[in-house]
């Protein structure tokens, strides 16, 4: 069975990639290395023992995927490709747009006419609204997103629903991950994020290294039990069985269908800093700031639906993370290059 995969040298793409090549699947990936780098697929391919099909090239080139969908012979897509820095979009917003609608509507298009009947989607908790009850579930409100980022996923998982519902034999699996952390056990892959890191774990990582003076603590004074924001992490490996499941899913199903990757459980960031110290032994110095705007005080999922119609959950603890993230930054200090 063969696997298109876009965004595959990217981070959960890679350890996706990884996993794929593990069970066996026949991989076609490609990526234009607008946040990654080719260093990642030649380690992917040694982890594996296996080579893989890699273009190089943008996913709104219609005629490059005629060219793949011609070539191979593919059963399911797999879109991760995409930009996804919050900031960054606020600041270049048509980029944005362009780059995730864009490339999800080339892809469709060249199913629609190559007669391929299968994708799962990387959509995101971002797509949910900021004034649902915790946990959220797929049927908590979604829009009144808090950038542009948001949107275009919002609007990627709608241009996907619509797909379904004229291609009645389309199977589409709209995956809303929480806040992916972790590396592959290995060190030898991991999230590479280019210049000052948007997230906490790989901040924290960095002024473990040395590479930041301190992290900076975006807000003290959350209505949080110790006054910092909790959000729901989850080992990128398990992100990656998560489409194993979802691949599994769209044989037998069709129609679009949401579900959430999280494992259920909320981690403050004074715990992810905690945790951190405990797993890896390093001290991380932190200054509080200012809150940082748009942050939720709150958000963790409930994944019971993928565990009910997926049969998969979460299996790797907080500690896990940090000590596979600290692998990987310790093994690569300054990440693939
Ligand atoms: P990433 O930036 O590491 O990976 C995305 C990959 O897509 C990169 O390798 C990039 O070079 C490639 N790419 C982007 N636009 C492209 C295009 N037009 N053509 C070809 N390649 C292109 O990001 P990631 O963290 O691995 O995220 C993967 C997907 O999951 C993204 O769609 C992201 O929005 C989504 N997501 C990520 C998170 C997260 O916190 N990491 C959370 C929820 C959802
Ligand atoms: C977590 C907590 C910060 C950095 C984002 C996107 C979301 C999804 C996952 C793609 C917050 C605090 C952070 C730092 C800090 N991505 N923090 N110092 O904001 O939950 O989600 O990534 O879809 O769409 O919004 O994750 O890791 O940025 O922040 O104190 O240097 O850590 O304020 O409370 P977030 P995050």
């Amino acid at each position: 069975m063969s696997i298109f995969v876009t965004g595959g040298a990217g981070y959960i793409g890679s350890h996706t990639v990884l996993e794929l090549l593990r069970e066996r699947y026949n991989v076609v990936v490609i990526d234009n290395f607008v946040n990654s780098s080719r260093a990642c697929v030649e380690r992917v391919k040694n982890l594996a023992g296996r080579d893989f099909t890699f273009y190089e090239g943008d996913v709104r080139d219609k005629a490059l995927l005629a060219k793949i969908f011609t070539t191979h012979n593919i059963d399911c897509v797999i879109h991760f490709a995409g930009l996804k820095a919050v900031g960054e979009s606020i600041s270049i917003p048509l980029s944005y747009y362009d780059n995730n609608l864009n490339s999800t509507l080339a892809l469709c298009q060249a199913m629609n006419k190559y007669g391929v009947k299968r994708i799962i989607f990387s959509s995101s908790a971002t797509v949910y609204s900021g004034d649902n009850e915790m946990p959220l579930r797929e049927t908590s409100k979604t829009g009144d997103c808090s950038c542009p980022y948001g949107w275009t996923k919002y609007m990627c998982e709608q241009i996907l629903r619509d797909a379904s519902f004229a291609n009645k034999d389309w199977s589409v699996v709209l995956l809303r991950y929480f806040n992916p952390l972790g590396a592959d056990k290995s060190g030898d892959i991991g999230e590479d994020p280019s210049g000052i890191p948007n997230n906490l774990v790989p901040y924290i990582a960095q002024a473990a290294i040395g590479r930041r003076e301190f992290l900076p603590l975006y807000g003290g004074d959350y209505p949080t039990p110790d006054g910092t924001c909790i959000r729901d992490y989850i080992h990128v490996a398990d992100l990656a069985s998560g489409h194993m499941a979802a691949i599994r899913y769209c044989e037998s199903h069709t129609g679009a269908k949401e579900f959430n990757l999280g494992t259920g459980k909320g981690t403050s960031v004074l715990e992810m800093i905690s945790s951190f110290e405990n797993a890896t032994g390093v001290k991380i110095n932190y200054k509080i700031m200012d809150r940082r705007p748009g942050d939720l005080p709150v958000s963790y999922a409930d994944p019971s639906l993928a565990k009910k119609e997926l049969g998969w959950s979460a299996q790797k603890s907080i500690i896990n993370m940090c000590a596979d993230t600290w692998r990987w930054q310790k093994q690569n200090p300054h990440g693939f290059n």
